[in-house]
């Protein structure tokens, strides 16, 4: 995988993200300081407006120090580079936990709750349009978080959920997490399938910085036009 964390999207904000991950890896709120290796802030940038949420850093993130480096990563970054048309650089990855749980056991309640202040304030930092949760743990936190009945991943999955939020309108989208996907191709199948009806509609923001990145897939309608059609 490419070792290219960032673009900037606006200096200001990659300066706030930088100091909220300052602030994460002194973190001691709860105890998985003690037993994970690196802390997982999060990385990429506010560049197209979607913000993926997984679960907790697992082994290979852990080691890193980045989220989503594993396999479940690796489908993650391909679904993004395929149906979406963007780098993973264009969008900002983080999860719920910043710490990997001992052995990839499930969050606690009381890890997630130690942990919700930095996800909600980089999700401030962001401002973005789309928040896509990965999984079940991240789209009940948001999901509630938000005011929204989360009635159980598959019955959410792939409808988005429009949010009146300070900084305007949030699409919330929950998804099959990629992790579970890679063992079962009929989740695999679906996931896709909500990746790709979501890239049909990208297209990158246009300023100064879509001249930069080749290669971007760049149709004529906006993620806007996308939720405004379903
Ligand atoms: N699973 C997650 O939820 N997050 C990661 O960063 C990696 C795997």
């Amino acid at each position: 995988m490419e070792n290219f964390h960032t673009i900037l999207d606006n200096p200001e904000k990659d300066e706030r993200l930088k100091l909220i991950a300052e602030e994460i890896k002194k973190c001691r709120k709860c105890a998985l300081w003690e037993t994970k290796m690196n802390y997982v802030p999060g990385e990429g940038s506010g560049y197209s407006g979607i913000v993926f949420v997984g679960e907790a850093p697992g082994r290979e993130e852990d080691i890193q120090g980045r989220p989503f480096v594993g396999n479940a990563g690796k489908l993650l970054t391909e679904l993004i580079e395929e149906k979406l048309g963007l780098h993973r650089s264009q969008v900002f990855i983080t999860n719920v936990l910043k710490c990997r749980p001992p052995n990839n056991r499930d969050p606690l309640p009381e890890e997630i709750e130690a942990c919700k202040p930095y996800l909600l304030k980089q999700l401030e930092i962001l401002k973005p349009s789309t928040i896509v949760c990965l999984g079940r743990h991240s789209a009940s936190l948001l999901f509630d978080h938000f005011g929204l009945n989360f009635l159980g991943i598959t019955r959410v999955r792939g409808r988005p959920f429009e949010v009146a939020v300070e900084w305007g309108k949030v699409r919330l989208i929950a998804v099959y997490h990629p992790a579970a996907a890679l063992y079962r191709p009929q989740l695999k199948e679906v996931l896709e399938k909500d990746f790709s009806k979501l890239g049909e509609f990208v297209m990158v923001k246009e300023n100064k910085e879509n001249k930069k990145s080749r290669g971007i897939r760049t149709k004529n309608k906006t993620l806007k036009d996308f939720f405004s059609e379903l």
